[in-house]
């Protein structure tokens, strides 16, 4: 019923021209994680997190970040297991079945895509910010998309195409510069500590869960802890690009479980001092939808110079959270087109970069003309639905693999795994169901539409189905 499934010896291996180049180590991988972690989602989802759940937006914080820790526990052992492109899409092809994993794929293009679009977003907020406190002003209509007021979101068309023409250029370059950015992003985010917490006031935490625990929905939105938890859980995704390099990873068993534990770990931490920092600082009504919230506390705490340099560090390092997800992108198409589920044209490897450059336009192109179009909040829910179906296929593929393939060779092994996999799934499914029902409902039309394609195009020209 769920469609052939891969052997774990076949994954690995490819037609000539088909396999990706080994060219990253583990401080490759690291940055490639905390490149992809650290992003829009402390920089500006902070303010969404702190409307929904008031200052209990730290507590949504700690959920999120609990949920994502076991996915990326069940991901690490799944990447070292099995280590070719694609992650969630090919952990489920060989542990669910081909229909499941088209399912996983196609959402995962949520994910990573609309990522991308959404940085875009949140980038051109911190630039728009930052040019303005320098007295220049631009006109509105291309600073916002249809859906929130304007015409086009030019600036965001902008970064997403220009990373693309990064990645075009080839992975290692892209990935160098990247570390670069990393840094510049966490020293940032370092001044924002030192200059806020010293304004840190008790009462700005009270009352700490104004809206409650659970979702509640009104007028459309979702308040409370868990709603908050729901869209700041896009802060914490990002370490899964890690996994679906795993095929270009010179030392798979060491460098992935480095990578990707390394980086949720390190994540986690700096997001706890971030939103204690903001939170603390002013009430959480002024935080609330700022499209530049760290820069807006900093401001309002008398620190103009340190907010400027705040916006600038966001607008000079958050594109690279746009060329990590942009990258894993272009990978997933790369392998659902090589398993004959998309076009096989699209698979191609430039043989000069080594990297699948036609899919890497038409990625980047798609996740421009979003990024133009739409607002902010709603393509980070839509996402996020993405990464939570993904995140509760990882935890069923880490028990159903443990099961099935007891004996086989894993580099890093997942503590306790049927108790990580169950926490992780029912995690995920309790923030699915507390993202707003607008997006539950997008979010099913799309996989509806998405399953059509498979079973007129997919279903008959799988490489697999074929032999
Ligand atoms: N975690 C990434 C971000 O917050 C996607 O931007």
């Amino acid at each position: 019923m769920f469609g052939p499934r891969k052997s774990l010896g076949s994954v690995t291996q490819h037609a000539e021209g088909q396999s990706l180049a080994k060219t990253l180590s583990w401080p490759h991988l690291i940055a490639l994680g905390v490149g992809a972690i650290v992003g829009t989602g402390i920089y500006t989802l902070t303010g969404v997190g702190a409307e929904r759940a008031g200052p209990a937006v730290i507590l949504a914080f700690a959920i999120a970040g609990a949920v994502c820790a076991c996915a990326a526990l069940a991901y690490a052992e799944l990447a070292t297991l099995i280590p070719a492109a694609g992650s969630a899409y090919t952990f489920s092809y060989t542990a669910l079945g081909e229909t499941l994993a088209w399912v996983v794929g196609w959402s995962l293009i949520l994910e990573y895509s609309l990522a991308c679009s959404t940085v875009a977003v949140g980038w051109s907020g911190y630039l728009v910010g930052w040019i303005q406190a320098a007295g220049v002003h631009l006109p509105p209509e291309l600073l916002a998309g249809p859906h929130g007021g304007g015409i086009i979101n030019l600036p965001a068309v902008v970064v997403a195409l220009s990373v693309m023409g990064m990645l075009v250029a080839g992975t290692r370059e892209s990935a160098t510069l990247n570390i670069i950015l990393v840094v510049v992003k966490l020293v940032a985010l370092g001044v924002f500590v030192a200059f806020a917490l010293p304004a840190f006031n008790n009462a700005n935490l009270h009352p700490f869960m104004p809206y409650g625990f659970g979702a509640t929905e009104v007028d459309g939105a979702k308040r409370g802890v868990m709603a908050a938890a729901a869209i700041v859980f896009f802060a914490f995704y990002g370490f899964d690009a890690v996994a679906t390099s795993a095929e270009e990873a010179k030392n798979p068993g060491r460098d992935l479980t480095i990578g990707i534990v390394g980086s949720m770990l390190v994540c986690t931490l700096i997001y706890m001092a971030v939103a204690v920092t903001a939170v603390g600082a002013l009430p959480f009504q002024q935080l609330a939808n700022s499209p530049e919230p760290l820069a807006l506390v900093l401001r309002s705490l008398g620190q103009p110079t340190a907010a400027h340099l705040i916006a600038l560090a966001a607008v000079i390092a958050l594109p690279s959270v746009i060329l990590v997800m942009m990258y894993g992108q272009s990978r997933i198409f790369f392998t659902m087109a090589r398993d004959g589920l998309l076009p096989q044209s699209l698979a191609v490897v430039s043989k000069r970069s080594g990297a699948p450059t036609r899919i890497t336009l038409v990625t980047g192109v798609s996740i421009a003309i979003v990024a133009g179009i739409f607002r902010l909040d709603e393509i980070a829910e839509l996402a996020n639905a993405g990464t939570l179906l993904a995140f509760i296929a990882v935890g069923a593929c880490l028990m159903v693999l443990r099961r099935r393939a007891p004996e086989a060779k894993r580099l890093f092994r997942c503590p306790q795994p049927y108790l990580v996999g169950s926490l992780a799934i029912l995690g995920c499914i309790y923030l699915l169901f507390s993202l707003p029902s607008a997006t539950i409902v997008r979010f099913i039309i799309w996989n509806l539409a998405g399953l059509a394609f498979y079973f007129a195009y997919g279903r008959q020209r799988s490489a697999l189905a074929k032999g």
